[in-house]
């Protein structure tokens, strides 16, 4: 999809989602606090932030893997987080994930036909078994694979590069509206990073999928995404249409992680973030104020005194700031 593709509705409504993990002795690390943002029917979301801001966890939580401690997850006006038991089980066929480490995320004992059948028998579709086979064949096919020659063989028996397109198959096979991809494609060469993107790309249009693209890697992003999401320290701080984030950055972190991509060299993987000047609070005890104001060159007293407000300071384009570096319009 591309700025032209008209984007009609809310699909996935993420509000106040809060995750935190017990550290012991009444402890926790709040590792996502307060998300919310909205994503359109077909969209795609680019979600980015440094290691550890809490990208997987906020990921995880709207998969309902594990359940988020606070907040809401919305899908097509069905509240997740309010679903139980069988319920959830049902819904689970619309929204699937696609993982980093193919290779560890798929069952190295199972065949090819065992990794597709599971999300098929838990979702207890009834069919035959001639159906079932022609249908994991199928989609092996559609991604890029032989299913009929692929279909016995075993995940040690593939590159990473095919490893993440069985991955896909099975994330695909249920035929879900959300597809959640949390760093699917930073495991792989260059190369392969583009086919699987290219894939990624073809698979959305024809499934019309809605999807939440997380990566630290911000070329990656600006490539696939409408919308991008930057957090820092478990929070939103700006949320704005791909072109505007990119041209025109309002937050000064969001203008750091994009002053500190490189320049494109297809020899070279892009490291993991860690190139914004300055340590990164731990979760457990953020600083007061805006979280960034330990790393931020703007930073003014009130900054330390006051949480700054999420609001939209642009059409498309909202930040979590006292001082934007883009004046509101
Ligand atoms: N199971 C867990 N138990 C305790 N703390 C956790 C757990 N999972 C994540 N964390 C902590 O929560 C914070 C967010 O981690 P998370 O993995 O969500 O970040 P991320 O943005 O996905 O990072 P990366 O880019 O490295 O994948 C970190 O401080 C991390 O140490
Ligand atoms: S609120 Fe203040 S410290 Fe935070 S990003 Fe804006 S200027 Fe920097
Ligand atoms: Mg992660």
């Amino acid at each position: 999809m591309n700025a032209h593709t008209p984007i009609t509705d809310s699909f996935l409504d993420v509000r106040n989602l809060t995750v935190s993990y017990p550290m012991g002795r009444g402890l926790s690390v709040k590792a996502v606090t307060d998300l919310s943002f909205t994503v359109a029917r077909g969209e795609t979301l680019g979600l980015v932030g440094e290691s550890g801001c809490g990208k997987s966890s906020a990921a995880r939580a709207i998969m309902q893997l594990p359940r988020p401690s606070g907040g809401h997850v919305r899908l097509a006006g069905t509240d997740l987080t309010a679903l139980r038991g069988s319920q959830l089980q049902r819904a689970r066929r619309q929204f699937q994930m696609v993982f980093q480490d193919p290779m560890a995320s798929l069952n190295p004992r199972h065949s090819v036909r065992q990794i597709l059948s599971a999300p098929l028998e838990i979702a207890g579709l009834r069919e035959t078994r001639a159906a079932r086979e022609q249908r994991i064949i199928d989609i092996l096919d559609r991604v890029g694979l032989n299913g009929a020659q692929s279909i016995d063989r075993k995940p040690y028996e593939f590159s990473g590069g095919q490893c993440q397109r069985i991955s896909i198959a099975r994330a695909l096979i249920l035929r879900p509206d959300l597809l959640v991809c949390d760093e699917s494609v930073s495991a792989l060469d260059v190369s392969v990073q583009a086919q699987i993107l290219n894939l990624l790309q073809e698979i959305r249009q024809e499934f019309g999928l809605t999807m939440l693209f997380i990566s630290h890697d911000l070329s990656v992003v600006r490539h696939v995404s409408d919308r991008v999401a930057v957090m820092y320290l478990g929070a939103l701080c700006e949320l704005a249409d791909t072109d505007a984030i990119y041209a025109r950055p309002a937050h000064p972190y969001t203008r750091a992680l994009i002053s500190a991509v490189p320049q494109p060299n297809p020899d070279i993987a892009p490291a993991p973030l860690q190139m914004v000047p300055g340590e990164l609070p731990s979760p457990m005890n953020p600083p007061s104020g805006c979280r960034f104001r330990t790393r931020c060159p703007s930073a003014s007293e009130k900054c330390a005194a006051k949480v700054p407000v999420f609001r939209q300071i642009a059409p498309g384009q909202s930040v979590a700031c006292h001082h934007p570096l883009t004046a509101p319009v």
